[in-house]
């Protein structure tokens, strides 16, 4: 990894400010963040997240800001989002927050947030950072949130030297996947590593209703919640091949953390994770390189589309001086061409800036670059459901509870796609 040396002064300067402008608000934010320190709430505490997030302490502490780590365990951010509100009920907000897209614009609507409107000017916000993330990073056409990256659901991770002694190619279609899985099955190995929570469940689920119904009915059920999509014949079929892929994945699976699921495959003890790409940062951090070690590859049948996220730092609004010098000069390392590059190398995301060379990213990051900003451009780039960009929080969690008990239980497709029809609805009335 490249050593990241910039000043203030030096990103300002890549906005091209007037040097005017350039020169008070660096020193500005000298004076007044100097002995400050940034208290910031998260849910990166695996190797991978907390290297990623560490490049964001490093930067800071060279413009000379303290850091004090807020870590909440829990993948998607499902117990953060708790400790988060309570914060804020008993009047003690950090200093900032890592959220998603939902939940950014619920604090916006409560107006918590300090507006990064300056930020984003100087960095040319608007032109750089696609439309579908600006829908959620801004509100009342303001910018609340700087967009860390772009990671997306609709990967598999494969464990290239399984693939080769069990003579498996590249799946391309959900057929051939599932024949892949029953070779391995069949070899006495786990196929599928699976982590058995419901935010987990939630996401292997998104990529198959993807794969079963394609962007169309994607959008109708997922995003657009229509009734008779949720409840429809496609769905029912959604659950059946769900049912039928949860078949190879082992004994052990409920409860299992994603990252204990990662290591699964990273250690040869499965084939293949269904993840979003915060799995590769796992690889990364074990020394793997993709395309050799392991493989990524578009779960197959999804090919045509990209469902994603977009970790999003909010500011709190605390009315201290201090404390906002600090939130702008955070988003406006979050949002910097070098950050975006070096985050999404740990991360095992891409850059949410659509503007950057992809050169220095990995082969997966490169292919997975290329395919968001082709998708943002052809409206195929959709919101994760089980990631806070397809529906508020509250239809989200209605989704978790049927999946979920869909997956520990024996619940028919059909009954399935019911309640989920009603539990959407009941959640969005
Ligand atoms: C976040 C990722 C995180 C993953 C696992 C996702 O919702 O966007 O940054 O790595 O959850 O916790």
């Amino acid at each position: 990894m490249r050593a990241m040396t910039t000043t203030p002064s030096q990103r300002l300067a890549r906005g091209l400010l007037p040097l005017t402008l350039m020169l008070s608000t660096a020193t500005f934010a000298q004076d007044a963040t100097s002995g400050g320190e940034v208290e910031v709430l998260n849910w990166w505490t695996s190797g991978g997240e907390a290297k990623a997030l560490g490049a964001l302490k490093d930067e800071l502490a060279d413009d000379g800001i303290g850091w004090q780590n807020m870590p909440v365990a829990g993948g998607a951010g499902t117990n953060a989002m708790a400790v988060l509100r309570s914060r804020i009920t008993s009047n003690n907000p950090p200093t900032a927050a890592q959220v998603l897209g939902y939940d950014a614009q619920d604090w916006a609507d409560r107006d918590a947030l300090s507006s990064l409107d300056d930020v984003a000017e100087a960095g040319n916000w608007d032109e750089v950072f696609p439309q579908p993330i600006q829908r959620f990073a801004k509100s009342d056409g303001h910018w609340i949130a700087a967009p860390f990256e772009i990671h997306s659901t609709n990967w598999v991770w494969a464990n290239t030297s399984m693939m080769e002694a069990l003579g498996i190619e590249q799946p391309e279609t959900w057929d051939d996947f599932i024949a892949s899985l029953k070779t391995a099955q069949e070899a006495g190995h786990t196929g599928l590593a699976y982590g058995g929570q419901p935010w987990q469940d939630a996401t292997v689920f998104e990529n198959v209703v993807l794969a079963t119904g394609g962007a169309d009915f994607y959008r109708q059920a997922m995003i657009d919640l229509d009734p008779e999509a949720l409840d429809s014949d496609t769905m029912v079929e959604s659950f059946e091949n769900f049912r039928e892929l949860l078949q190879y994945k082992d004994d052990n699976s409920p409860g299992r953390d994603w990252n204990l699921a990662t290591a699964m495959v990273i250690n040869g003890d499965a084939l293949y994770q269904i993840m979003g790409d915060w799995a590769k940062g796992e690889f990364l951090n074990a020394d793997l390189t993709p395309g050799e070690d392991f493989m990524c590859f578009r779960t197959p049948g999804t090919q045509e589309a990209v469902t994603f996220n977009s970790d999003l730092m909010i500011m709190f609004d605390t009315g201290d001086e201090q404390q906002q010098s600090m939130q702008r000069t955070m988003a406006e390392i979050i949002g910097s061409p070098e950050f975006q590059i070096t985050f999404s190398q740990f991360k095992g995301s891409v850059p949410a800036r659509n503007d950057l060379p992809s050169d220095e990213l990995d082969a997966c990051a490169q292919r997975g670059y290329e395919q968001a900003k082709a998708a943002a451009d052809s409206d195929t780039l959709l919101g994760s459901m089980a990631h806070g960009y397809a529906a508020p929080a509250s239809v989200k969690n209605a989704v978790f509870d049927i999946v979920s008990s869909f997956v520990n239980g024996n619940m028919p497709s059909d009954v399935a796609a019911e309640q989920l029809a009603m539990a959407v609805q009941g959640a969005s009335s």
